[in-house]
């Protein structure tokens, strides 16, 4: 049973201030890449497609005299460490169970090594098929944070993939059964 659905998670003002901030469009198309990747590496699709939905909910605007300024950005940035947080505090207050809440969070801090010194991670499955998702849809210079979607077409979206969520774990849950 999912707690939470990807539409309360929209509707509520901390996603639109804060996903909106790093764009919109690439958070739905980065749930719709965590649903075909979670399905193809049998990974939760609830837990994946709310991770990749949320993972850039931690940004910051990094501007200097008006201008974006990727220096400042790349040396000081935190959005995975702030995100996870802000994500799990978003879950929990919609109602989410609090073991997928800590899944989802830690899958959003783990989602990119950038802000972490230099070694190697394993990566659970969950987590791997968020960074999956967000690699999947990366543009060269972080232009796919400057996609456009209207609210009306990315809460569309979202309902369809609820729905889809839903119907596999039902399918599931009488393959179990039977
Ligand atoms: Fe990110
Ligand atoms: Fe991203």
């Amino acid at each position: 049973m999912r707690h939470v659905t990807l539409v309360q998670l929209f509707d509520h003002p901390i996603t639109q201030k804060y996903v909106k901030r790093s764009g919109m469009a690439h958070a739905v198309a980065c749930a719709f890449h965590a649903y075909r990747l979670a399905i193809k590496h049998n990974v939760d699709p609830d837990r994946a497609t709310k991770a990749a939905f949320l993972h850039d909910i931690g940004h910051y605007t990094w501007y200097k005299n008006g201008q974006w300024d990727y220096n400042l950005y790349k040396e000081n940035d935190i959005h995975a460490i702030k995100g996870s947080e802000r994500a799990h505090k978003l879950l929990i207050r919609l109602g989410e169970h609090p073991r997928t809440a800590k899944e989802i969070a830690l899958a959003i801090l783990l989602h990119t090594d950038s802000y972490l010194p230099n070694g190697h991670l394993e990566l659970n499955p969950l987590q791997h098929v968020v960074a999956l998702a967000d690699e999947a849809d990366e543009k060269p210079g972080g232009e796919h944070h400057y996609h456009k979607i209207s609210d009306q077409k990315a809460r569309r979206m979202l309902s369809l993939l609820d729905k889809k969520i839903e119907s596999h774990l039902k399918e599931k849950f009488i393959e179990r059964t039977m």
